[in-house]
């Protein structure tokens, strides 16, 4: 059977963060087009419980599938914590699904264990406990502290980024033993790499920070060349949907992305 390569990447978050993939997939698969959904009006997934989380997963893949997706990216540690496992199960013949979490432990395990790693996401992504699991399941000595930063992402999608209020609450947050001296920090959530330089700053440069944008990217890609999908004609222009309108999201998709995105809104609970 003749697949079409040509179908887009489908990726979804629960607002802005997802964007740091979305632009770090864009900068390493150049000629692949993307659809991007933003469920801004359901945002922040962090605070809701695992049924409701698998609901909007849900939701949102079937509708990145039907829009002929060839790949559906999970850029978002909460819904990748929580949903994953079901995903795949109930679509994985259809569509290649990734989370944003496997290649992050991949990255941490061949590269930096045995640091002390400290992992900071959301309450479900914390509580879920996937990245210790996921870490210590292939190295039961490794020294994991995780710690629920619930505050950081309406900061940010309220954008305080870089400024007093930012700043006291990275500091609030990671001030205290045992993230204060960890060797290495996972950031488990995609929307903080929009403040990775403020917090490598209050480790004063000397902690390596890892976040999942560039390392899941160039999984995306390892996967398409492996599943021979990459894309063969020039790229579409790129689709953003939120189903809440942001002027936010708006905003800092203009600093992501050079030229004007093509935005638009949609509802896809309207009918239940
Ligand atoms: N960006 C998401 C994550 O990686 C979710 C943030 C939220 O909606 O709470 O966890």
């Amino acid at each position: 059977m003749k697949v079409d390569t040509n179908r887009p990447i489908g990726i979804f978050d629960s607002g802005v963060g997802g964007l740091t993939v979305a632009h770090a997939i864009r900068q390493v698969l150049p000629d692949e087009s993307m659809i991007y959904f933003g469920d801004t009006a359901h945002l922040p997934y962090g605070e809701k419980s695992p049924e409701a989380i698998h609901h909007y997963a849900e939701k949102i893949t079937r509708f990145l599938i039907g829009q002929n997706c060839k790949t559906v990216v999970i850029a978002c540690n909460t819904a990748s914590s929580v949903a994953y496992a079901s995903l795949v199960e109930k679509y994985g013949r259809k569509v290649q699904i990734v989370n944003v979490i496997d290649p992050v432990v991949d990255y941490y395990l061949e590269n930096l264990a045995p640091a002390k790693v400290g992992v900071i996401g959301t309450k479900a992504t914390i509580r879920s406990g996937a990245y210790e699991e996921k870490i210590k399941s292939r190295d039961p000595e490794a020294r994991v502290f995780s710690k629920a930063t619930p505050l950081l992402v309406p900061m940010i999608e309220e954008g305080f980024i870089f400024d007093d209020i930012s700043n006291a609450i990275i500091r609030a947050y990671l001030s205290e033993e045992p993230l204060r001296s960890v060797e290495s920090l996972i950031l488990g959530c995609t929307h903080y790499p929009i403040i990775k330089n403020q917090i490598s700053k209050f480790y004063d440069f000397s902690v390596e920070i890892l976040d999942s944008a560039a390392i899941v990217a160039r999984t995306v890609k390892k996967l398409l060349v492996e599943s021979d999908l990459q894309r063969s004609k020039k790229p579409e222009k790129d689709r953003f949907y939120i189903s809440d309108y942001t002027p936010y999201f708006e905003k800092i998709s203009g600093m992501f992305f050079e030229e004007k995105i093509n935005l638009k809104k949609l509802d896809l609970w309207k009918e239940e």
